[in-house]
């Protein structure tokens, strides 16, 4: 274990104090020329990810064999790396290439299904009478389970004349974790990245691998409920069945026993999926002292299902720290390779605002590649969609915050080497542009602001780990809080609307950031003015 991997001089562990960062890898860095990222592409990006940008840990989304039809999420085998993004051996040099830089590897465990392709469910189909008949679920008569994907869960197996379960698609049957073969073969495979050194394990659809044991219908979906985005037939049930049965937790308290036995050499972390938003439901994922811990982060993910004004951000966050147990730890995500980027879903004047939340709140901040320099969404045209979610339940396709990482203004943004295969996902029109060598050259860009954010939130312990209080009295369309700890305290004034707002705070301070990147004033807050989306970071003098 290098020393620079030590817990922080504060006794908190590296995943409370750290940013994490998501990398897709097919988008990232191409260094083969076949038009898809790969891990050597990651190798390469370690100096600007640790050094350059300045994050902490990265979380890498599945690169391990796939037949591809989920772009990875549909493992064939858990414990190698797929001939398209690498090796073991590229694998085992970002770990250790990364360790040495102090930064952390994340790795995505896609526990509820594999492949159809995996050999467990080649076997289990082959017969009735296979031992790994009942590694998946299989039924003779299908319910009224439905896929996220769209249509029913249930796929008929002609040769053996049963039903498996799908929860996304066909091609991804449901394993059945209530078989202890099953729970055994899948904690090997956590064993297996742990010994090769991983720091921890981003949980796929976490809360789906218990389902009803009796296999009951779900009952139709409650009138009069609003969904933040209609998902089509999915929406029309009620999936108290189908998903999140309470033996779910059982599962993850081992998997914590599992996480905690290799700690003792080096601290393991686990944040799962978990797409919950009934607090006190959410909160139980992280287990409970007194049963058995579970996840040190189940990903918060409802700021992306908030309307992005003032008044409303408080109230989650006001919400989360209410249902947080005292021991636990807060985490907060505003997107991923599932969800629509900021800039396009704030606007580009709301980005560098969203971003000041996002490193500023109480909690583990996770990012999405590309949000550091202020990426957009791509629209692809029908033809050119290759997200199968998008394909078959229009309006979902998450091919636009996956297309490649714009590094320059060379050919193909940088992503592939000149004369390479075209990427496999359309750049974005803006890539001369908007790129990270262009940025970097910049001080008012989007990356020059990163930086800087990144680097106050590093060097003040108050940013990283200190307590949060929202601050009363303030204009409607003002987000303003404080973090303190050990006699550090910093305000954060946020201005989600086209209109300079007035603010009266207590006290002297000095801004250290503002999203504009060109103030630093000092002074009495008494009479404090915020620009039209303006973000404000205020060091605060005497602070109590
Ligand atoms: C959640 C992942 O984030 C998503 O990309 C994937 O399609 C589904 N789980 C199925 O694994």
């Amino acid at each position: 274990m290098p020393t620079n991997l030590q817990p922080s001089t504060f006794n908190y562990l590296w995943w409370q104090t750290a940013v994490i960062y998501q990398i897709y890898p097919r988008s990232y860095k191409d260094t083969t020329g076949n038009g898809i990222g790969d891990l050597r592409g990651v190798i390469d990006k370690l100096d600007y990810l640790s050094q350059t940008l300045g994050v902490d840990a990265i979380w890498l989304s599945p690169f391990y064999p796939s037949p591809m039809k989920d772009f990875g999420y549909d493992v064939a085998d858990y414990c190698d790396v797929n001939p398209m993004f690498g090796t073991l051996a590229d694998f085992d040099e970002l770990v250790a290439e990364a360790h040495q830089r102090g930064l952390r590897i994340i790795v995505d465990w896609v526990p509820n299904h594999s492949s159809d392709q995996h050999p467990w469910f080649i076997e289990s189909r082959s017969s009735r009478e296979n031992p790994k008949r009942n590694w998946y679920v299989w039924a003779d008569q299908p319910n009224n389970w439905l896929s996220v994907f769209g249509g029913s869960a249930w796929e008929w197996d002609e040769a053996t004349g049963q039903y498996y379960l799908h929860s996304f698609l066909k091609e991804q049957p449901d394993l059945n974790w209530r078989n202890l073969e099953v729970q055994e073969a899948m904690f090997n495979t956590v064993r297996f990245w742990l010994e090769r050194g991983v720091d921890g394990f981003r949980v796929d659809v976490a809360h789906f691998i218990m389902k009803d044991p009796k296999m009951r219908a779900n009952p139709p979906a409650k009138e009069g409920l609003a969904f933040h985005r209609p998902h089509g037939d999915y929406d029309s049930l009620s999936h108290e069945n189908d998903k999140g049965h309470p033996d779910t937790h059982k599962i993850y308290r081992r998997f914590r026993t599992l996480l905690d036995e290799y700690s003792q050499t080096a601290p393991r972390m686990a944040v799962g999926e978990i797409h919950i938003f009934d607090w006190d439901e959410w909160a139980t994922y992280y287990g409970t002292p007194e049963a058995g811990l579970e996840f040190h982060l189940p990903f918060n993910f409802s700021l992306l299902k908030t309307p992005w004004e003032a008044a409303a951000v408080r109230r989650v966050v006001d919400e989360l720290e209410a249902a947080i147990p005292d021991w636990a730890w807060p985490n907060y995500v505003l997107g991923n390779h599932d969800e629509g980027r900021v800039a396009t879903r704030f606007g580009p004047e709301q980005a560098r605002l969203a971003a000041m939340l996002l490193l500023t709140l109480r909690g583990t901040p996770t990012l999405y590649y590309g949000e550091e320099i202020g990426m957009s969404d791509v629209e692809i045209p029908i033809e050119q969609q290759l997200d199968p979610f998008g394909l078959r339940v229009p309006g979902w396709g998450r091919d636009r915050c996956r297309t490649p990482m714009q590094w320059s203004a060379n050919p193909n943004a940088g992503f592939s080497p000149e004369g390479s295969a075209t990427p496999w996902l359309p750049l974005a029109e803006d890539w001369r542009a908007i790129n990270v060598e262009a940025q970097l050259e910049d001080p008012t860009s989007t990356l020059s602001f990163y930086r800087q954010l990144l680097a106050i939130r590093k060097e003040n312990p108050a940013l990283r780990q200190g307590s949060y209080a929202p601050l009363e009295g303030m204009p409607e369309g003002c987000f303003v809080y404080q973090r303190s700890e050990a006699g550090q305290t910093f305000t954060v004034a946020l201005n989600f609307e086209p209109i300079p707002q007035r603010l009266s705070l207590n006290g002297k301070g000095r801004v250290v950031l503002s999203t504009h990147l060109d103030r630093l004033d000092k002074g009495n807050l008494q009479s404090f003015t915020l620009r039209k989306n303006e973000g404000v970071m205020i060091q605060m003098q005497n602070a109590q």
